[in-house]
């Protein structure tokens, strides 16, 4: 059976069209894009794919979430995937869906949570820097980690080569992790599996 995803974006859109292009050889498919920004280039390459897609305006939380829930609740999606959304949810939008919302996050979690998380890695010296796909709770980027993949931070590093070098890493990462989800290798049934064992530490893309 094919995994209905909904993917909420809020701009460029690169990890939305990573999941597209690894589409037609997945079990999952982008059922529908969400923007909080109207002007998301996430939301060309969603029309340009012939994905339902739709602007959803963030007055505020309440507003925004309320707009966003009455969509969902017509999608019906099995998996919500954030791709560069900056939004926090509230609780009861996370209740609402639990375990069934996951956020790609440039940091290896717990570490950096929040913005600037390549300069923050090299502000402290780390030489080894990578990216978190957790499932999202009610705190920013905070709830379990499912996966995450590394980089190597080269003493010339800036905040944007390091950004570049993940970038592909982490498209990577999402789709890999969607497609473990889909086919059921990673799932979730009071507590989280990976191949009918408990994951205990996050799944490591070894690429
Ligand atoms: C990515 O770095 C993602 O990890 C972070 O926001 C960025 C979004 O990029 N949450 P894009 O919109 O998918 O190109």
């Amino acid at each position: 059976m094919t995994m209905r995803l909904a993917v909420l974006i809020s701009g460029r859109g690169s990890n939305l069209a990573a999941l597209l292009d690894a589409q037609p050889d997945s079990n999952f498919q982008v059922a529908h894009v969400i923007s909080n920004n109207a002007q998301a280039k996430g939301l060309d390459i969603a029309q340009d794919h012939g994905v339902n897609n739709s602007h959803v305006l963030w007055k505020n939380r309440a507003l925004g979430e309320q707009h966003a829930l009455e969509l969902l609740a017509g999608i019906q999606p099995d998996l919500i995937v954030l791709a560069g959304f900056m939004k926090v949810l509230s609780a009861d939008f996370v209740s609402q869906y639990e375990n069934k919302i996951i956020n790609i996050h440039p940091s290896l979690l717990p570490l950096y949570p929040g913005l600037n998380t390549h300069q923050r890695a090299i502000d402290d010296g780390q030489s080894t820097h990578g990216a978190s796909v957790h499932v999202v709770d009610d705190q920013l980027d905070h709830g379990q980690v499912l996966s995450q993949t590394h980089v190597s931070i080269d003493p010339n590093d800036s905040a944007e080569t390091l950004a570049q070098k993940l970038i592909a890493k982490e498209h990577r990462l999402l789709t890999k992790t969607v497609q473990m989800i889909a086919s059921g290798q990673l799932s979730c049934d009071n507590g989280w599996y990976f191949k009918g064992e408990p994951l205990n530490k996050p799944w490591v893309e070894q690429a």
